[in-house]
């Protein structure tokens, strides 16, 4: 099995990318042939000062090798560093209608927000469907928002496989089932259902654009003031409290082990204690739940240049499989030899 996924370098990790993706990640390096790599090129989006593109770009590498990420095991790569994902973008590019991009949820969110859209922004979708494409991934490990661009993938691949390999049949979409297989492999997202919306400190999801974010790696102060600092609403210490749209409840529930929660849900239910008490326990089990990652990330940040090493020779394995897959593509369209 080939597993892929990335992590836009577009801010620095958060608790909502940890339970939604780096988790996942993590525990399905055992399981196949897996490819992490950093999305810098997707980040260029919304990062346009080159030093925060390197920052974050090498936090994200930190924050994957901090939670158990094993180059030895998994490929971990920078997605600029494989030149096949800028190749494949155009050619898919060159047939995806474009009002499927009009309605991607994430563009019109973005749109919504009165954000001015770029090309960049419009034509995500298809540098995510390059990148997952060039390594015939089976399955993509995502969040939840992800599910459409994976949607959006498979159609794609099932276009371009419908118009340049002939006898494709699109029922039998990798030709398991005796017809042809195509060029492109069709993937399947995995979406981890349990804490497919981690909130944020407002009771919005929580998300880097929201300023509402836990980062994995704040300083333990930061870490503090921002859960002392999660809103609440003005409900007295011995009522019961409400629990829609309670960014500490929902994050309780993430952080606590189930039959803590049980407790901590019936007492929240029942009133008698205060939220400080609540925030008190929810900064414990985030200090329980990370500070292995975070003393292992410190260990990291002493020697970069091994981090470097990973992320080169990652780079190398990466392209290995990216340039054969290129090669086919190229084949298939005429850009190549038949
Ligand atoms: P952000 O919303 O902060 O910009 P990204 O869009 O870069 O985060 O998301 C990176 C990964 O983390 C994606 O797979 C995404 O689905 C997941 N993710 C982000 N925020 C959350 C959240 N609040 N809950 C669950 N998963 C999330
Ligand atoms: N768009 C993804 C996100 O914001 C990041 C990403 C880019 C990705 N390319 C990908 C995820 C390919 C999975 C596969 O989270």
């Amino acid at each position: 099995m080939r597993i892929l996924s990335g992590v836009q370098s577009s801010g620095r990790l958060h608790l909502g990318n940890y339970f939604g993706a780096i988790r996942q990640f993590v525990s399905l390096q055992n399981e196949g042939d897996a490819f992490y790599f950093i999305a810098n090129l997707h980040a260029l989006t919304t990062v346009t000062d080159p030093a925060a593109m390197r920052e974050f770009t090498l936090d994200a590498a930190l924050t994957y090798l901090a939670f158990g990420l094993d180059p030895e095991r998994a490929v971990l790569f920078r997605q600029s560093d494989v030149p096949e994902h800028s190749e494949l973008f155009w050619v898919l590019g060159s047939l995806v209608p474009l009002a499927h991009l009009e309605r991607a949820h994430s563009y019109k969110d973005k749109l919504a927000r009165g954000i001015r859209p770029d090309f960049g922004l419009l034509a995500y979708p298809i540098l995510m469907a390059a990148d997952i494409l060039l390594y015939a991934a089976d399955v993509v490990p995502v969040g939840k928002d992800q599910k459409q661009h994976l949607e959006l993938t498979r159609d794609w691949a099932i276009k371009f496989n419908q118009a340049y390999v002939s006898g494709y049949d699109p029922a039998d979409p990798n030709g398991v089932k005796g017809g042809v297989p195509g060029v492109l492999h069709i993937p399947e997202a995995r979406i981890q259902e349990d804490t497919a919306t981690v909130l944020g400190t407002d009771g919005q999801k929580m998300s880097k654009s929201y300023k509402n974010t836990i980062d994995l790696f704040a300083p333990d102060n930061v870490i503090k003031k921002t859960i002392m600092g999660i809103k609440t609403d003005s409900t007295p210490v011995e009522q019961g409290k409400p629990t829609e749209d309670s960014g500490l409840h929902a994050l309780l529930r993430v952080l606590a082990p189930a039959s803590e929660f049980e407790r901590i849900d019936a007492s929240w239910r029942a009133g008698g204690q205060g939220y400080g008490t609540y925030k008190q326990r929810l900064l414990e089990l985030f200090h329980a739940t990370f500070d292995e990652a975070r003393s292992k990330r410190a260990e990291l940040e002493q020697d970069l240049g091994e981090v470097e090493r990973i992320l080169t020779l990652g780079a190398s394995k990466a392209r290995e499989v990216a340039a054969r897959q290129m090669d086919r593509v190229k084949r298939a369209t005429g850009l190549g030899p038949a």
